[in-house]
């Protein structure tokens, strides 16, 4: 593609703004003339050739396009004949230069905004530039519209018309239809009038399209008082807001390209999203939010940064008011659509617009992308994951899984609700639920050798951080290894139980036998495991099972101070009360007095209890322990029971999930 401007015009009707050089060096703004201004978009969007030609003060103009240091490449063509002809005869003395590509072609006293020029150069289709919004002018070019199709171009058309500039993407086809036409009426001497009048002769043998442009700039400047119009629309232009909002921490030339785009629409605010929201949508961010935004502060063109606290820009946009808000056309389909919609009714709110550049599916940007969630799957960096998110969020939430497929469930599932999108933290790596999908009771019987390949399992397919259930602990000198051996792992924290001999799962209460280790034996533990570990990361949990066994609540906030003190890293109250009211008694008294130990709670019989609530009294982890086995088994009971009914598989056909969706599920590689 190559560019060819147009200007071996006189000018004169701009009085003393050309007496000195052409009219295209008139300064429309502080350090711009509307030279300078076509040439840097042409030079942003990557064109290289420029075919331009010349009149009076040839040398002049040829010495200021240097001056100007953009990487373009200049052909002048002098047309010696400017002063008695038209622009017809300046295309002619030009044609060998453009006859083997496409072109944009532009008269040299033409400006027009950046988003014009994109929309000019990013279609294959020929165009020429129109507005359906402006009155049709006495004495300016008009272009007559038929079927989305341009038939003619010039001044004297007044009906079926719409106010046209001479502003053209032309594809190699069309152009060449066009130039050897031009080069018809050139040679017949006929030269002062319109390239257009040789383009109505053939104009049903090209395919050009009106491109609307509305109220968007798109003038030509032929007397000061038109100067005086698009100076001050260039003002207005330069003032106006652009928000973009970025969730990466890996900035690469996609975004900075796009950055490119936005900041020639006005003043560029980013929104930079809260570590919070992040991790709530996507992954937790590698790099927290007070560094990601002093990255964008000092990327050229950015005018200022500010924190978008949720997925919703909502709030923002009340605020800001930007004249645009600029996003990859990626949202229009994926699960950020009602994003999306929220944005276009806010904006309709006060007439801002949208606007949506393709999205640059790259795929290297995949390759990063998935090197960083990778990252984010090694032990180092997960195992410290659970510490950092419990800082950042207050509560985290954790969900059962047994298994990689059940890991995948927790890692992927997704919930977007009122602007928010709401998924687990962590994963729970429940000695019941792993138990039970080996068969086997939950007494300690499937040994730490099969436990850790359950999270081997499970790690191989997820990112998130996992929370292990250690039963017991086992023997002190056992606890110690395992302790290590997790920790290796990356598992992020171990939770052990007050019990000691055989243990029983705690919803049996006390149906069952079960004895309590004493404070002292248990404290001993955690603090033996407490030395063992190597990194400031792990965490060691102490459950105490007093409500459970019916001890009290002085027992068990008793336990709670002695075990914090040897060194447990955080305490888990558990009972099997439908009424959260015992629960709620043990945290309020233990915050009373302990404001920084996180507690952990798992409300599988005191469900009706929501986050928000557990929060509220100082919750800090909530594990929702068993939900997908206790729903997984008896789905597949009843399609066993379904074939065996039938004999045969069709009737538990709807009740399966289709294999493309599991497919979806697992990751390839
Ligand atoms: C588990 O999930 O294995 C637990 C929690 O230990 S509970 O079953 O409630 O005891
Ligand atoms: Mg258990």
């Amino acid at each position: 593609m190559q560019v060819l401007i147009l200007n071996s015009g006189l000018g004169h009707r701009m009085g003393v703004f050309t007496s000195e050089h052409p009219k295209c060096m008139t300064e429309i703004a502080p350090t711009e003339t509307i030279l300078s201004r076509q040439l840097k978009l042409i030079a942003d969007a990557g064109i290289t050739n420029i075919v331009m030609t010349t009149g009076y003060y040839d040398v002049v103009l040829a010495e200021y396009c240097r001056s100007l240091n953009l990487p373009l490449q200049f052909t002048f063509v002098n047309n010696p004949r400017y002063a008695e002809t038209n622009y017809i005869y300046s295309i002619y003395c030009a044609r060998e230069y453009l006859r083997d590509d496409d072109i944009i072609l532009m008269h040299g006293d033409l400006v027009f905004e950046s988003c014009v020029f994109d929309e000019v150069i990013s279609g294959p289709a020929s165009c020429m530039t129109v507005s359906s919004t402006l009155p049709l002018p006495k004495k300016d070019f008009k272009a007559v519209i038929h079927h989305d199709r341009i038939e003619k171009v010039g001044i004297e058309f007044f009906s079926d018309a719409l106010a046209a500039q001479p502003l053209y993407k032309l594809n190699r086809h069309d152009w060449n239809v066009w130039l050897d036409k031009i080069v018809e009426f050139c040679e017949r001497e006929n030269v002062k009038c319109y390239a257009e009048n040789a383009l109505n002769e053939v104009s049903d043998q090209c395919r050009i399209h009106p491109l609307d442009v509305k109220n968007a700039l798109c003038a030509e400047i032929d007397t000061p008082e038109d100067l005086a119009v698009v100076s001050a629309k260039l003002k207005e232009i330069k003032n106006r807001t652009v928000y973009m909002c970025f969730s990466t921490d890996i900035i690469h030339s996609g975004h900075i390209a796009i950055i490119r785009r936005a900041e020639k629409l006005g003043k560029l605010i980013i929104g930079v999203l809260s570590d919070e929201a992040i991790a709530s949508y996507k992954r937790f961010p590698l790099i927290p939010y007070d560094e990601r935004k002093s990255v964008y502060e000092n990327i050229s063109g950015v005018y200022s940064v500010v924190k978008q606290n949720t997925l919703s820009y909502a709030d923002n946009l009340r605020t800001l008011r930007p004249d645009f808000v600029v996003h990859g056309d990626d949202w229009q389909t994926s699960f950020q659509k009602p994003i999306r919609d929220e944005v276009i009714n806010v904006l309709s709110e006060y007439g801002g617009r949208l606007i949506e550049y393709p999205y640059a599916n790259d795929e290297k940007y995949h390759k990063l992308d998935k090197q960083f969630r990778e990252q984010l799957s090694m032990p180092d960096i997960r195992r410290g994951r659970l510490k950092k998110l419990l800082a950042m969020k207050g509560l985290v939430t954790a969900l059962e899984a047994h298994s990689g497929i059940t890991g995948l469930i927790a890692e992927k599932t997704m919930v977007l609700q009122d602007g928010k999108t709401y998924q687990f933290d962590a994963m729970w790596v429940s000695s019941l639920c792993d138990s039970t999908a080996k068969g086997k009771p939950d007494i300690e019987l499937v040994d730490m050798t099969s436990r850790f390949r359950t999270i081997d399992d499970i790690m191989e397919v997820t990112t998130k951080p996992i929370i292990f259930d250690g039963d017991t602990g086992g023997l002190t000198e056992h606890f110690v290894y395992t302790v290590r051996s997790l920790e290796r792992m990356g598992v992020s924290m171990i939770i052990i139980e007050d019990k000691t001999g055989l243990k029983k799962n705690s919803l049996f209460g006390t149906d069952v036998e079960q004895t309590q280790d004493s404070i002292e034996a248990f404290s001993a533990k955690i603090a033996a495991g407490k030395k063992a570990q190597k990194t400031m990361d792990f965490m060691i949990c102490a459950r105490i099972e007093s409500l459970i066994l019916e001890r009290g609540m002085a027992d068990a906030l008793e336990r709670a101070f002695a075990f914090t003190k040897a060194g447990a890293d955080a305490i888990m109250i558990h009972s099997r009360k439908k009424d959260p009211a015992e629960i709620f008694e043990f945290v309020d008294k233990f915050r009373a007095e302990d404001d920084v130990t996180p507690i952990v709670v798992v409300p599988t019989s005191f469900n009706t209890v929501t986050e928000d609530e557990f929060k509220a009294h100082g919750v800090n982890i909530v594990i929702y322990a068993n939900q997908l086995t206790r729903t997984g088994f008896p789905a597949m009971q009843k399609a066993a029971r379904t074939i065996l009914e039938h004999h045969r598989a069709k009737e538990c056909d709807d009740m399966c999930m289709p294999i493309k969706d599991i497919i979806t599920l697992i990751p390839e590689e």
